[in-house]
């Protein structure tokens, strides 16, 4: 059974890898905070000697790099920190850890005129989130041959402690009569989380390398997506009310026609992606069961 140390584990694609992993992997999960429910080991990936130690100790087969700062205005008021967790993080890992590493990256490296994007369209980050994730990238290929690059978009599942999670924003908005107000001027393929951590598994059976684009089916506004979860939950959509990305006034800019072609993944993993209304309908049943 592989040895898989997977940083970032208390996060939301964490949660989804640690139930997926469990059962096939011999899994080290790892995470800043301690929290005595998720039973994930300490590990602060800025700090070089906490990496030494716990690879020595474990010995893993492979890295699963997880550990982001994703709060993207933060990354914008803070590059300093940004850059700390998102790009040395990342190369305090490589250059501990001679196996192979699965980074996880972001389409917010494009500049989001001309998605969806594929692995050879033109890198133009606009934020420093998708700076710092570009640069771990850059990194990550030029010192580690066997490892792999997965960009993804709009993570996504209903995790109630999760305050990054959009899909429980919505659900609770909605069932307290809250009004929200969601853009639609952002167009990317929200991934179920499940989604990804799926193909995350198939990568590591196939020991691929270098770089793939994976996300969810249907391309869609951040808008149109808030109403779909309404409609699947049965709340509410008429309190979902249409802005524009310029009318919040975030300290980042946004990327605006994101989201990413998959085609090239689909072949090699050999693996169609879900739609987002067969997602959906599944968290909201197991959440009723
Ligand atoms: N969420 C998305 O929509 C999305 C889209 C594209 C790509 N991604 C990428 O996918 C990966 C997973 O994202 P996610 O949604 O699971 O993010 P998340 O929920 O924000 O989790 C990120 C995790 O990183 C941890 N972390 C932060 N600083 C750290 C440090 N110095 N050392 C170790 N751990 C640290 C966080 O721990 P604390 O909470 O304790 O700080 C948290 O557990 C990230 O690389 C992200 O860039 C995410």
């Amino acid at each position: 059974m592989k040895k898989i140390l997977i940083t970032g584990a208390s996060g939301l694609l964490g949660k989804a890898l640690k139930t997926l992993f469990k059962s096939k992997y011999d899994i080290i999960p790892t995470s800043k905070n301690y929290d005595k429910y998720q039973k994930n080991y300490f590990l602060d990936i800025t700090n070089p000697i906490l990496i030494r130690d716990i690879v020595s100790a474990t010995s893993p087969d492979i890295i699963i790099n997880l550990a982001a700062l994703t709060n993207v205005d933060l990354c914008e008021e803070r590059p300093d920190l940004a850059f700390s967790v998102n790009f040395a993080g990342l190369q305090n890992i490589v250059e501990i850890f001679n196996g192979p590493i699965i980074q996880l990256s972001t389409d917010y490296v494009f500049d989001g005129k001309a998605g969806q994007y594929n692995e050879n369209s033109s890198v133009n980050p606009i934020n420093v989130y998708g700076r710092t994730k570009l640069e771990a990238e850059i990194f990550l290929k030029e010192n580690s041959k066997d490892s792999l690059i997965i960009r993804t978009n709009v993570l996504y599942d209903y995790v109630s402690e999760s305050p990054a999670s959009f899909l429980n924003w919505v659900v609770k908005s909605l069932q307290d009569d809250k009004k929200i107000n969601v853009v639609d001027d952002q167009w990317n393929n929200p991934t179920w989380t499940k989604s990804i951590a799926i193909a995350i598994d198939k990568a590591i059976k196939f020991e691929l390398n270098g770089l793939i684009h994976w996300g969810d089916n249907d391309y869609v506004s951040r808008y149109d997506f808030a109403i779909k979860i309404a409609e699947t939950f049965q709340l509410n959509k008429k309190l979902i009310k249409p802005i524009k990305t310029a009318e919040l006034n975030q300290i980042a800019p946004r990327p605006l026609k994101g989201g990413l072609n998959m085609d090239r993944a689909k072949n090699i993993l050999n693996l169609e992606p879900s739609n987002i209304s067969d997602c959906l309908k599944y968290i909201w049943e197991n959440v009723n069961a």
